[in-house]
């Protein structure tokens, strides 16, 4: 069954796309069968694979969520044997007003994907810059969520509505739902101000992030103008190298076995260090 995983931050342009892209990519690389859902109307995931999202008037993620579409229909390979998208275009735009009428609106990816799930081993779902009915579809499909950061002020800007809405979602619709990791994103190593904010980042949350760290690389923006993702654009660059890391660290963990039970080790259990959804950020910090 696939591990599926919401790709988020209500925070604008800070590398959830170039991340759902890439990782799927480079889990497919890795011989893992995965699925990269766009669930954002702008449709720049699907652009970011060569999909023209204008001119794509096929089936996509509007008709498998509001049509109730076979989803096999709403879905196309791609370049990579490995790696199939279900693309999104400004069909999607309506969609949030239409569910609203709908029954159990909150949970119709999740019933669209029990069909297809057996066919993959991860499910990558980009969201929107926004935490609308869509993305709490996102959040009542997935397993875990992973919260790219730019590594930039006011990088946790917005984060106590996502914290919030994670909490509600936990409590109702998918108490399953877990943190995968804080994904720092754009990192350049030479402007201290981006060190800086990495240093608070990781001082703050500690485990919860991730240990694979996105560099800022001109690679990466590259290779959307030509609707390849960066391992296929140039597999020496940094970017590449970083995502593939990335994927790694998520495929170990994923596959990662069950430790002994504490209970045994009669250790005293460390409580002292507060996880990632215990904060109680506030968008001024
Ligand atoms: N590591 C990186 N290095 C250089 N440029 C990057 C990197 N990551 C993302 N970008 C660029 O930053 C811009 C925003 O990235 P992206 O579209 O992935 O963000 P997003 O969070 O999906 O945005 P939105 O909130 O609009 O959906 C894009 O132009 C992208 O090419
Ligand atoms: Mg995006």
């Amino acid at each position: 069954m696939a591990k599926i995983i919401a790709i988020t931050n209500q925070k604008g342009g800070v590398g959830k796309t170039t991340t759902s892209v890439n990782l799927a990519a480079c889990l497919a690389a890795a011989e893992k069968r995965t699925l990269l859902i766009d669930l954002d109307p702008q449709g720049n995931a699907s652009s970011c694979l060569g999909m023209d999202k204008e001119s794509f008037n096929k089936a996509n993620i509007y008709h498998a969520l509001i049509n109730e579409e076979n989803f096999e229909s709403c879905i196309y390979q791609t370049e990579l044997p490995s790696l199939d998208i279900c693309p999104s275009n400004n069909d999607l735009v309506g969609a949030e007003l239409e569910l609203v009428h709908m029954f159990a609106r909150e949970s119709k990816l999740k019933v669209a994907l029990e069909a297809i799930a057996h066919k993959y081993d991860y499910i990558i779902i980009d969201c929107a810059p926004s935490l609308n009915l869509l993305t709490v579809n996102a959040f009542t499909a997935a397993h875990t969520y992973l919260v790219p950061m730019q590594t930039e002020y006011l990088a946790m800007e917005g984060l106590s509505q996502l914290l919030n809405t994670v909490r509600l979602i936990r409590a109702s619709l998918n108490p399953r739902l877990s943190l995968e990791g804080i994904l720092l994103t754009m990192y350049d190593s030479r402007n201290n101000l981006c060190k800086l904010v990495a240093n608070d980042l990781m001082a703050h949350f500690k485990d919860d992030i991730l240990k694979s760290i996105i560099p800022r690389n001109v690679k990466l923006s590259e290779c959307t103008s030509f609707g390849k993702p960066i391992i296929l654009y140039d597999i020496t660059s940094k970017g590449s190298e970083a995502y593939l890391s990335l994927a790694r660290e998520i495929i170990l963990k994923s596959e990662k076995k069950p430790e002994a039970p504490a209970a045994q080790t009669k250790l005293p259990i460390n409580n002292s260090i507060p996880k990632f959804e215990d904060y109680q950020v506030n968008s001024q910090e």
